[in-house]
This record gives structure tokens, C-alpha cells and sequence, in this order.
């Protein structure tokens, strides 16, 4: 097995997942500017079993985003073995991941996401069935605490199972995706699991990952809604552990960059890919001065011509 994860330099850098955000284009960009692992969106591993095309659409990736990370979610370890023989033999992506961390509803009420941390025979059996049935490394992404059941007995219950990699959203089920970073349960994870642990959760400016990253004594960090707008936030991370600093991006690298993200979308989903890359434009103006007022208009590209007039219109109100 070539297990990436022992060959990532640390502290380690990683777009955490974002379902409906983080594709392969998004994940390209943040590869681009320094991101050291990309995520993919959650994948249901139920889906995948019936080989249902969407799915594995969602997983296709381009070579430049490697290391990159398959995430699986589900409630039955049949599907998840199957899901995982296909992920191995037909993604091929470096490395496998699963669920224990997503609280919304549909998916909870299932037993899948962070239902899965408080059924821990379930939980094993769902980790087993994957790890044995791919050659790839297996990393897990949990919650710090899902209605009293922790994450200390989740992974006892998985300590002699071979998984590679944890990030801990250092949050319960309860408090969702706001409120205070559990610092503490990330720390303490190490005295029982030895492989790279990212800490997750509010690293959403340069200055709060590092935070995060020194608090946790963890091997790196995951960054989801700090890289919306703001894929530069791995480069100005890697900076700043070499000591140096990197301002925030100009104006035209805001635009210029926009814009291929455009591209690489529609390319990837034709119109599908304008209307989400219309939030993501929200979040690239919001970057940059005077961006905002022109969210209105953002909001109702129809085309690439659109987003070029668009950002032509904002670096003209930027040299104005
Ligand atoms: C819109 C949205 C979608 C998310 N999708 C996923 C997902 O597919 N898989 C997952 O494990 N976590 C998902 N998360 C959780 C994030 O990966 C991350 O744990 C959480 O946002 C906290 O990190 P942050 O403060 O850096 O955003 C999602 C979060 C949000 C806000």
C-alpha cells in the first residue's frame, strides 16, 4: 500500500470536504495555491455499490489534484465494501475516506454520517469492510461527540483496525458547524491513534489555522469554509510556517483566478456549472473592495461571457 499520508510533509494542509462545493475544479484551484490534500464532496457509498453514474461523476478528478481523497457515507458495510472496490479500481484516487461527522437530517436519520458514531458495531464493521477491500490507505473524519457518545470510544473500538488518517471537526452533532473548537478531545486523540491527525473546525483565516494547529499539537489542519473565496489561504499558510509572510491576493489574482474557476466548472458541468459558480463568485468578490455591491449581478450570470464581463467590470472599479 502507498500510504501518502506518511509522506505528507507537516504540518499538513487539507481542503476538508464540502458537499456541493469542493469538485475537482474547486479542488484544482486550492491544489494549485498550495492545498497538500484535497477531499472530495461525500459520496454515498449506497450509490456507488448500485454503480450509479452521478455518483461516480462526482468522484472523477483531474491528476493535478493528487494526493486526493475519496469520502464515502453510509449505513451498510455490504455497500460500503463494494463502493470501496470500485473507488480502488475505477477512481483510483490516493487514498479513501469515511463519514462519522455528517449531522443533516436526511443523512442522520439513516444511521449514516454522525449516526455512525453512536452505533460502534456498526462503525467497526463499516471501517473493516472498507479497509478490506481496497489497497489504499483509509482515513476517518469524526465529530468530537454525538449525543454523549465521544470520540475516545470510537476510536477504541477501531484501534486495531488499519486507518491512516483522522480529522476531528473539533465539534459535537449538537452544536452543527458554529460554536467553540473542542480543543482538548483533538489533543487527546493522539494517546489513541497513531497515525496523522487534522484538526477541523473554525480554521477560517491564516491566523486561526495556525491557532489551531498549535493548540491541538495536531499534524496539520483541515480547511472547509475558509477556502470559500479564499483558496490562497494554503499558500499564505505555507508561508508563514517557513516564517514569510503573503499579503492577501491583488485584486486582478482575485479576478484572474475567478474566472479560470468559471472555466474549469463549466467545462466539468456545462450550465450546471454557471449557476454554482455563481456562489462562488459571491465569495470572490467578497475579497476584494467594492466587491460586494456587485453580488446582484453574480447571482444572475448565465454564461462564461457573463463572468468576464463581470470581472472586467470589477478590475475597472478597481482602477478607477
Ligand atoms: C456546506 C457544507 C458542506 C459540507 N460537506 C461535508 C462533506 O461532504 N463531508 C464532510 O465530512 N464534511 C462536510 N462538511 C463539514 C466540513 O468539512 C467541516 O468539517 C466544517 O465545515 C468545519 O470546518 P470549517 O470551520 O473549516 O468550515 C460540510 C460543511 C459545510 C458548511
Amino acid at each position: 500500500m502507498d500510504n501518502f499520508w506518511a509522506s505528507l510533509k507537516k504540518p499538513v494542509f487539507a481542503l476538508a470536504p464540502l458537499s456541493g462545493i469542493t469538485d475537482s475544479a474547486f479542488r484544482r484551484i486550492c491544489k494549485g495555491l498550495g492545498a497538500d490534500v484535497v477531499y472530495s464532496e461525500l459520496a454515498s457509498s449506497t450509490a456507488i455499490a448500485y454503480q450509479a453514474e452521478s455518483t461516480l461523476d462526482i468522484m472523477r478528478f483531474d491528476e493535478s489534484e493528487r494526493p486526493y481523497v475519496v469520502q464515502l457515507f453510509g449505513n451498510n458495510p455490504e455497500h460500503f465494501a463494494v463502493a470501496a472496490r470500485i473507488v480502488s479500481r475505477e477512481i483510483k484516487p490516493d487514498g479513501i475516506d469515511i463519514n462519522f461527522g455528517c449531522p443533516m437530517a436526511k443523512v442522520f436519520k439513516r444511521g449514516a454520517g454522525a449516526a455512525l458514531m453512536t452505533n460502534r458495531h456498526l462503525a467497526r464493521e463499516v471501517v473493516q469492510s472498507v479497509v478490506e477491500n481496497t489497497h489504499l490507505p483509509v482515513s476517518i473524519k469524526t465529530r468530537t461527540d454525538v449525543k454523549g457518545f465521544g470520540l475516545a470510544g470510537l476510536l477504541e473500538c477501531v484501534s486495531d483496525l488499519d486507518i491512516k488518517a483522522l480529522m476531528i471537526h473539533g465539534r459535537t452533532y449538537a452544536q452543527r458547524f458554529s460554536g467553540p473548537n473542542d480543543i482538548e478531545t483533538t489533543k487527546e486523540a493522539r494517546t489513541r491513534f497513531q497515525g496523522t491527525i487534522l484538526a477541523n473546525g473554525g480554521a477560517t483565516s491564516q491566523a486561526l489555522a495556525v491557532e489551531l494547529i498549535e493548540k491541538t499539537a495536531a499534524d496539520g489542519v483541515g480547511i472547509a469554509r475558509g477556502a470559500l473565496g479564499n483558496p490562497w489561504i494554503f499558500k499564505q499558510l505555507k508561508a508563514s510556517m517557513s516564517g514569510g509572510l503573503i499579503a492577501k491576493p491583488e485584486r486582478e489574482d482575485v479576478l484572474r483566478t475567478a474566472l479560470e474557476h468559471a472555466r474549469l466548472l463549466v467545462a466539468l458541468k456545462g450550465r450546471r456549472g454557471i449557476i454554482q459558480m455563481r456562489k462562488h463568485l459571491c465569495w470572490y468578490l467578497h475579497q476584494i473592495r467594492g466587491g460586494k455591491k456587485l453580488n446582484e449581478r453574480a447571482v444572475s450570470i448565465e454564461s462564461l461571457d457573463d463572468v468576464a464581463a463581470l470581472v472586467a467590470r470589477a478590475a475597472a472599479q478597481g482602477a478607477g
